[in-house]
């Protein structure tokens, strides 16, 4: 089983503590910040765009996880600074040439990943598992924080988890994003899944952060 790893959605946070909530996460090494980046065509949702990477950047060496909920996702990898190191998904809805966004990802020095809203069949991915490193399972339809889960989508990684080590591609990593909470992370982790989105139903809500931290690497170890 791949390590689990906390991915903490960066839509979610405070804005006016933004500066000490990243010193806790590079306390804690919390290896990413998810990066919603939402268009309003894709989702119905504008969030996160390129002036907030370009200053966290500025900010911080934690590796970004740009999650790409846009049209045409392909014209746009060149406005984020992408470094190695990072990761970015793209959704297989929003592209009709997908293999070449991912390998152009790969060429930019990131890692990709391909995200599917829970409608979307595992089906949709085969023909590029092997082009990825990652493969973003939305347990939530994209576009808001705190909505509940889409119940469907644990079978879903669980599916996508055998699929991967029956290819071979076991070192492929299964993300999940949406209503992460400690309860459904358990489930997700049992599934297979291994990177977790976390927002309002894990860390950003009443309670410490650092403590929501420790919580959840203590119970998906
Ligand atoms: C959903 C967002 C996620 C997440 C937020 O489109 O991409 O960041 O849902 O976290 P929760 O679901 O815990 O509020
Ligand atoms: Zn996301």
């Amino acid at each position: 089983m791949l390590p689990p790893k906390l991915s903490p959605s960066m839509m979610c946070a405070d804005l006016f503590h933004l500066a000490e909530t990243i010193r806790c996460f590079e306390r804690n090494s919390v290896p990413y910040l998810h990066i919603d980046v939402m268009d309003g065509c894709f989702v119905p949702n504008l969030m996160l765009g390129t002036e907030t990477v370009r200053q966290l950047r500025q900010f911080t060496a934690i590796p970004m996880d740009i999650h790409l909920m846009t049209e045409d996702p392909g014209g746009k990898l060149e406005w984020f600074g992408i470094r190695s190191g990072d990761y970015v998904s793209v959704h297989a809805e929003t592209t009709r040439h997908l293999q070449r966004v991912l390998a152009k990802i790969r060429s930019l020095g990131a890692r990709p990943m391909i995200a599917l809203n829970p409608a979307t069949p595992l089906c949709m991915a085969e023909e590029v598992l092997a082009d990825v490193d990652a493969v973003l399972i939305m347990t939530v339809n994209p576009g808001y924080a705190g909505q509940e889960l889409v119940p469907q989508t644990l079978d879903k990684i669980g599916r996508l988890r055998e699929r991967l080590d029956s290819m071979g591609l076991d070192r492929v990593e299964i993300e999940v994003d949406g209503n992460v909470t400690p309860e459904n992370a358990v489930k997700m982790r049992r599934a297979g899944a291994n990177i977790f989105v976390a927002g309002t139903s894990l860390l950003f809500r009443p309670g410490g952060l650092e403590e929501h931290i420790k919580a959840f690497n203590d119970l998906v170890k």
